[in-house]
């Protein structure tokens, strides 16, 4: 299959070109979209072929259930059980926008888009091409993020291509994404609101709306006993090709130990890269280094650290060291998706 990227202006959407990939939608297709956290690989929800084609389009296991995107309030009410009073709440404060609720569904969306689960997870992203889109397609886009299952999230078309080309017919191209990770999801059909993937709505601003708001014990658990609920974030994840290892504690021991590792690999003919944050990208002595932006905006780091691991790839380096960020506000999601990145190795110095 022949994969064409299509630019699309958010500003002035072609209509010819949204019409086209509606239609290819409706009609069971797959199309790749931009959402203001990460790229999407859309399908129409209602039809359980169109999510099998997710599936194998992505190499993703089919116990991952994938997310619905919607447009409206009444596409939510539409499709699940009830509308439990948070859920007004939240859509009130933070749709449409990078948060994703998990409720009960009703018989309306097959299992298929569900990975099995009597749950569906929904989202109204704010985004004008997504939202433009599913308009123009049946309602319901079921999108997981767009990259081959295990990599990296795409940011940008072109990461879509790298890892897509040849699986899908069409690319809309609407730029860089803004946020740079995905959506926070928080699961509803518990009695305490609970935050099963952390993004860039934080927990402290899921309690100023809720009030009481837990996280999944399992994000935060090394051990394999206590299993993430959502799915999806039990795999090894979001990870680049090289080896890569988070170095952790004060920021002149990190520095000095990344130096030290990194021309010891040098010596042995690797090819070693260094994520930096910009205070401290000149201080690396060898290796090839890239700033993922200043520690004072998370936002900046949260929106490049994707874009960064996959450079690495095409710098083709066998290992990567990586500075540790703060684990507050964005910074919880920012180290949830570098941990895992990393399959969890830190090294503390
Ligand atoms: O920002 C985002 O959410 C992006 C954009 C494209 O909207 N989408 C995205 O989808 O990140 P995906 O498929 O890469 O991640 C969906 C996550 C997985 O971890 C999955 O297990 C979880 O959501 N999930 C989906 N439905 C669920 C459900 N019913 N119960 C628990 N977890 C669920
Ligand atoms: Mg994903």
């Amino acid at each position: 299959m022949n994969t064409e990227i299509v630019k699309i202006d958010p500003r002035a959407i072609d209509q010819k070109v949204l019409a086209r990939a509606g239609e290819i939608l409706k009609n069971g297709g797959l199309v790749a979209f931009p959402t203001e956290t990460v790229y999407g690989l859309g399908g129409d929800a209602l039809n359980a072929q169109a999510s099998q084609k997710i599936y194998r389009a992505k190499g993703r296991p089919s116990d991952n259930p994938l997310i619905v995107h919607i447009a409206d309030m009444e596409s939510l009410e539409a499709i699940v059980e009830r509308t439990p009073p948070e859920a007004y709440v939240l859509a009130e404060r933070f749709w449409p926008g990078p948060l994703t609720l998990i409720l009960k569904k009703n018989g309306r969306i097959p299992y298929e888009t569900t990975g099995g689960l009597d749950t569906v997870a929904v989202r109204m992203p704010s985004d004008a091409v997504a939202r433009a889109l599913i308009k123009a397609s049946t309602g319901y886009i079921a999108a997981p993020s767009a990259n081959l299952s295990g990599r990296p999230s795409p940011t940008e078309a072109a990461h879509v291509k790298e890892d897509l080309d040849g699986r899908i017919g069409l690319i809309l191209d609407g730029g860089a994404a803004c946020i740079g990770l995905e959506s926070t999801i928080v699961d509803l059909t518990e009695d305490v609101p609970t935050v099963l993937r952390p993004g860039y709505i934080t927990l402290e601003m899921l309690r100023e709306a809720l009030g009481e708001v837990r996280i999944d014990p399992g994000l935060i658990a090394d051990d394999a006993k206590e299993r993430p609920k959502a799915p999806g974030m039990k795999y090894r994840h979001y990870a680049p090709r090289a080896n890569l290892k988070i170095v952790e504690g004060e920021s002149d021991a990190v520095v000095r130990e990344i130096n030290r590792q990194t021309k010891e690999l040098l010596s042995h003919g690797a090819q070693v890269g260094i994520l930096a944050a910009e205070e401290t990208k000149l201080r690396y002595e060898a290796g090839t280094v890239i700033s993922i932006g200043a520690r004072e905006d998370e936002r900046v780091i949260a929106r490049h650290l994707y874009g960064s691991l996959r450079e690495f790839d095409a710098l083709g380096v066998d290992a990567i060291f990586s500075e540790s960020f703060s684990a507050a506000g964005v910074g919880q999601a920012i180290m949830n998706r570098l941990l895992k990145a990393a399959g969890h190795q830190v090294l503390e110095v």
